[in-house]
């Protein structure tokens, strides 16, 4: 007989939910229970607060979970609940900006590095970018927003790492000097976790929140690839300073790339420009150029659609080891003209984000501001 979602219930009736005296279904935690034949997954909403001391009770509800004969394989994840008013008044004293944005006083400028289309080179881009961006000075943290295909901890060398807590807080991990978070890791690189939409900006939330980043100058998010709601959700949620879109020259990739600039427009927030990557490919033997898809065309439509033009990036092979040994290029070797290209890019970046500080001196006269 196929285990019923009763027979679940009744089984996590039996968990505590931490405070001895309810369990966790009576605190109405059990937000969804999915039954893939002998494979069963619950999903347990909590405040997300509490999050990261909850893992016992997760682990209880796992055990509970398999105790059932029927039930082969019995995962619990935990994720955060999004208060009703958008989930932020409860931490702030702050109005919460619309659509409840997130409150990260401590960071001064957060960049998204996006795509429309996935396998782009978002991640390797946005790592190296950190890395230049470091390197020219300010602080600087990096956040992996990709839920399903976290990139970072591998780019960084980090993989399998995890970060401690001071009891209150998750202490993010760092490498070449930059703060890091990452679902990676939360959980195992192949731990397959079904998420639903509001889950995902729950965990993230709880990763942008929970993380003690201290003074920070400017945080790179690294966002998952796509335009859906997702995407959209993170950009309003998120208070985003800028974005930067990454592209490979093939016409798909640039229409993609123009959706991706379009999310942001539509929620408002500045385009920093435009990086072409795997733009052309130099011969690792002979050093030959060869422009292998149509070189130039993000720089085009840049400028159609009156989006800054940051740079090219090669299709290069060291490029792609540096990253597979968590090594970012700009890390190993510094001088290498693709260093020099991504700090470059980097420059340029800092310069947009940063002028917005410096604000425009007023004159008033008679208390009345007139410049
Ligand atoms: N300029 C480059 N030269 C050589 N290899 C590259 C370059 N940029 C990215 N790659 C390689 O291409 C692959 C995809 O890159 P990456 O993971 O950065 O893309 P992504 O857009 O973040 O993908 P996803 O959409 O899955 O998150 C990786 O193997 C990476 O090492
Ligand atoms: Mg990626």
């Amino acid at each position: 007989m196929p285990i019923t979602q009763e027979q679940i219930v009744i089984a996590l009736k039996k968990v505590d939910s931490g405070t001895g005296d309810l369990d966790i279904v009576t605190r109405d935690w059990v937000k969804e229970i999915v039954i893939d034949g002998c494979r069963v997954t619950v999903i347990l909403e909590v405040p997300a607060r509490a999050g990261p001391t909850l893992e016992p009770v997760r682990a209880d509800a796992e055990k509970a979970l398999r105790s059932l004969p029927e039930i082969k394989s019995g995962k619990v994840v935990l994720t955060a609940q999004i208060p009703k008013n958008g989930g932020k008044a409860a931490q702030s004293k702050k109005p919460s900006k619309a659509g409840g944005q997130l409150d990260l006083p401590d960071v001064k400028f957060i960049i998204a590095v996006a795509s429309g289309k996935g396998g782009v080179g978002k991640s390797t881009t946005a790592a190296n970018i950190a890395v230049a961006l470091a390197r020219l000075g300010p602080s600087v943290a990096v956040f992996d927003a990709d839920i399903f295909g976290p990139s970072m901890p591998r780019l960084f060398g980090l993989s399998g790492r995890k970060p401690n807590t001071d009891g209150k807080r998750i202490i993010p991990l760092q490498a070449h000097g930059i703060k890091l978070m990452s679902i990676g890791f939360m959980i195992a690189e192949d731990d397959p976790i079904i998420w639903r939409g509001p889950m995902i900006m729950g965990a993230l939330e709880q990763m942008f929140r929970d993380v003690a980043w201290g003074k920070t100058d400017v945080m790179i998010v690294d966002m998952p690839p796509g335009t859906g709601d997702t995407q959209l959700t993170i950009s309003q949620r998120v208070p985003l300073a800028g974005a930067v879109i990454v592209s490979t020259p093939q016409d798909i990739a640039l229409l993609d790339a123009r959706k991706g600039l379009n999310m942001f427009k539509r929620v408002e927030i500045p385009i920093l420009g435009i990086i072409e990557n795997m733009s052309y490919h130099l011969c690792a033997a002979c050093g030959h150029r060869e422009e292998i898809f149509d070189h130039g065309g993000a720089c085009r439509t840049a400028e159609e659609l009156g989006a800054p033009f940051l740079g090219e990036v090669p299709l290069d092979l060291n490029i792609r080891t540096t990253s597979d040994e968590g090594l970012p290029i700009v890390m190993s070797d510094p001088d290498s003209p693709h260093s020099q290209e991504y700090m470059e890019i980097a420059r340029k970046i800092w310069a947009k984000v940063s002028a917005g500080e410096r604000k425009a001196p007023t004159i008033s006269i008679g208390g009345k501001t007139v410049v």
